[in-house]
């Protein structure tokens, strides 16, 4: 009889000694073979904690090279070489260092959906689900905060306190470009309970019942029976793996194009070639370091 694929997968991860780590958003086949599922966040302190040789990070390019900078000494693989953000290419270290002689003395907070490069120039990383309390442990009254515009004005709302200055003005993920606002009141109407990550503009933040990311969706979804969520359509594969009995919808044109790329064939043969091998230069892994480390040290 011949093995199955993810049977040949499970086997080369005992072989090689290696950890599959994958973000909520991948496609369910992944999510499922996976060892550990989770956000932003979750992900980065599992990478951090992982004691197997090899991290095998289904996922996009931010989210390895972090988990590749609070591990330098183990080998982390993102299975497809170019599974980006389009949002962490909006920010460059140049943008950062403009905005800080602009603001003198202003911390800078950049949102891990950023390249390595930037939170080699950051005092702070933050995720979507630490970004308020990141901002509010800034010493500084005015914060640089890039590439989200959106996160940067939620957390504005959440810490009022602080001036924050998005870099750039607009930066945006598309993927949470495609809802409306009449997509939230209908559901409303409909008796549904509507939840959207923060990365949504503010017209759909406004109206939504629960802003939360990707981890918070989970912990928020033991709340109530009838969801509709508003964020990258394979968070409703997520959440309903974990609760069965409950209906999650969720907009089908919510896709995240990168991170279906990955797939159990890349999978396999990622494990099996051991490619493609994260690396970054030695000073962007120390400078970078201190940033990410205050980030898993900020409570969601
Ligand atoms: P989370 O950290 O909430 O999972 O968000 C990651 C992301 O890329 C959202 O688009
Ligand atoms: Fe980047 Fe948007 Fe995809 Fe998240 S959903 S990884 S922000 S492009």
């Amino acid at each position: 009889m011949t093995e199955t694929i993810q049977n040949r997968i499970r086997r080369l991860k005992t072989e090689k000694n290696a950890i599959i780590l994958a973000h909520n958003y991948e496609l369910p086949e992944i999510q499922d073979i996976a060892d550990v599922v989770g956000d932003s966040l979750e992900l980065a302190i599992k990478a951090k904690e992982a004691t197997e040789e090899i991290i095998v990070f289904c996922g996009v390019e931010f989210m390895a090279e972090t988990a590749k900078i609070l591990n330098p000494e183990k080998k982390v693989i993102l299975p497809v070489k170019g599974a980006g953000c389009p949002l962490a290419d909006q920010l460059t270290p140049e943008m950062l260092l403009e905005a800080k002689q602009e603001y003198p003395g202003a911390e800078v907070v950049v949102y891990v959906n950023s390249t390595a490069e930037c939170k080699a120039v950051a005092d702070l990383v933050c995720t979507s689900a630490n970004a308020a309390n990141a901002v509010r442990s800034c010493r500084s009254k005015t914060v640089i905060f890039g590439p989200d515009s959106n996160l940067a004005d939620y957390v504005q709302g959440e810490v009022p306190e602080k001036i924050i200055i998005p870099v750039p003005k607009t930066g945006h993920c598309y993927v949470h470009a495609v809802f409306t606002e009449d997509d939230v009141r209908e559901a409303k109407k409909n008796g549904r309970i509507t939840i959207c990550h923060p990365e949504c503009p503010k017209n759909i933040r406004d109206h939504a019942d629960i802003i939360a990311s990707t981890g918070g969706m989970v912990r928020e979804a033991v709340k109530g029976d009838r969801w509709t969520i508003f964020t990258e359509k394979e968070m409703a594969y997520r959440l309903k793996t974990l609760y069965p009995d409950k209906e999650f919808s969720v907009n089908e044109n919510a896709i995240c194009r990168d991170m279906k790329l990955t797939t159990l064939k890349k999978l396999e043969e990622a494990l099996i070639s051991g490619e493609y091998n994260v690396t970054l230069p030695d000073d962007i892994i120390q400078k970078a370091s201190g940033a990410i480390e205050r980030m898993i040290a900020i409570k969601g």
